[in-house]
């Protein structure tokens, strides 16, 4: 019989992305769990249509009972967790939600995992596994030179990494006290199909096509490295199926770009994939905004232990990834549009209104 896996947070970005290639790839039987915050869309799983091997659970990881629920009925073979706030920015403008969800919903996460895992025999108990998805923005920020590894300092700035920082801390703490068989992963910035467009690229994409200008924050030159979507779910398969128990692996794409080069790298496509009516470049909406307060100057990531222990690397370059953006967002106008308008909540409710 196929195995049963538990994905929070599988709504998202990233997780719908894992959710589709385990559903394509696999024979797993996925219950996803999601609170269905404003960044869930359950119409970035639509191409999975009514498979019985994904069950829809509309739960907020922060609560216990419903959580013990999910682990008596389903009895999964192991958790991945990507349910949390994402967003920086909003994590400066309200913090509280991202205590909530990414600290004491991991911890009620834990708990419930711990309590089923004891509950466990034999191969069912060795083979438990409780990966957690986190970032690199933990280890704080790099100057010009050098790369994050497993074994940097915690020095995480904004509200959103400290948050993650925390649960990091938890997952270690739950697996050196109480022997909860973890696996841990620090990624860098993703970019790709379905992505809320409140970040970066989804957000400048968007702007452009929309004729509106394209904030970038100080002077742009800021520093992050991109890996396509499809490339993080790939690795987190990995680790989960294949990882060290209590091992932290990073995750990253060796792109590291300024944010300028981001945005000039995505006029550059529209302006050859979707001209605009007036013949200039998209480039002429680039506008530069007040900075973040805080922001991070840059992040590096050294992603030599995951491809040495466990054989991953990423299939796509930035020139490849990029390209494939760009094309499924003027692709998707639609998508896009019923995330901007609201519209997608309707949306869900048409669909999936019976089971949230
Ligand atoms: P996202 O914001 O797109 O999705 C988060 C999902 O979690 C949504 O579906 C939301 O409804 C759900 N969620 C939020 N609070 C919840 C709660 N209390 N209970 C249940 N579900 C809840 O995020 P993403 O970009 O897909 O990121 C997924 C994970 O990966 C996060 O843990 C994030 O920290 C981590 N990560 C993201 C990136 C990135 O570049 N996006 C990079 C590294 C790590
Ligand atoms: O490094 C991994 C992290 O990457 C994840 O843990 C986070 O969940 C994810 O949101 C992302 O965080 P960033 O803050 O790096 O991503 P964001 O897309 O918000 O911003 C990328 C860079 O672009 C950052 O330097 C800020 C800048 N920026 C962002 C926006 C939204 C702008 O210049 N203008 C903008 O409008």
């Amino acid at each position: 019989m196929s195995q049963t896996v538990f994905i929070t947070g599988g709504a998202g970005f990233i997780g719908s992305a894992l959710i589709r290639l385990l559903i394509r790839e696999s024979d797993w039987r996925i219950v996803n769990i999601d609170k269905l915050t404003y960044a869930g869309n359950l119409e970035s799983l639509a191409e999975l249509g009514n498979t019985p091997r994904h069950i829809f659970s509309h739960t907020d990881i922060c609560n216990r009972p419903a959580l013990d629920d999910l682990f008596n009925q389903h009895r999964p073979t192991g958790v991945i967790h990507l349910a949390a706030e994402s967003h920086v920015d909003r994590s400066i403008h309200g913090p509280g939600e991202f205590i909530q969800t990414n600290v004491t919903g991991t911890y009620e996460l834990l708990e419930a995992a711990r309590a089923y895992w004891n509950s466990l025999e034999g191969s069912e108990r060795s083979g438990f596994r409780f990966h957690h998805v986190s970032t690199d923005e933990v280890f704080g920020s790099l100057g010009p030179t050098g790369l994050f590894t497993e074994t940097n300092l915690y020095q995480p700035n904004s509200p959103y990494s400290a948050s993650k920082a925390a649960s990091d801390h938890l997952v270690r703490a739950w697996h050196h006290t109480y022997g909860l068989p973890t696996l841990l992963t620090n990624c860098s910035n993703n970019y790709g199909p379905c992505q809320f467009p409140e970040k970066l690229i989804p957000l400048m994409i968007h702007n452009a096509v929309s004729g509106k200008p394209l904030p970038i924050y100080g002077k742009g030159d800021n520093v992050r490295d991109w890996l396509y979507v499809d490339d993080h779910a790939k690795a987190l398969r990995t680790v989960f199926e294949r990882g060290v128990i209590g091992e932290t692996y990073n995750i990253g794409g060796h792109n590291e770009k300024t944010n300028l080069e981001v945005v000039d790298t995505l006029c550059a496509l529209l302006d050859q994939l979707q001209p605009r009516a007036d013949g200039r470049s998209y480039i002429e909406q680039k506008i530069s905004v007040a900075d973040r307060p805080g922001h991070d100057r840059r992040y590096a990531i050294d992603a030599s232990k995951i491809a040495r222990e466990l054989c991953w690397i990423p299939q796509e370059s930035f020139e490849t990834g990029m390209r494939k953006t760009v094309r499924w967002y003027l692709d998707h106008r639609d998508w896009v549009e019923r995330v901007v308008s609201g519209e997608y909540r309707h949306w869900m409710d048409r669909n999936y209104g019976d089971r949230k």
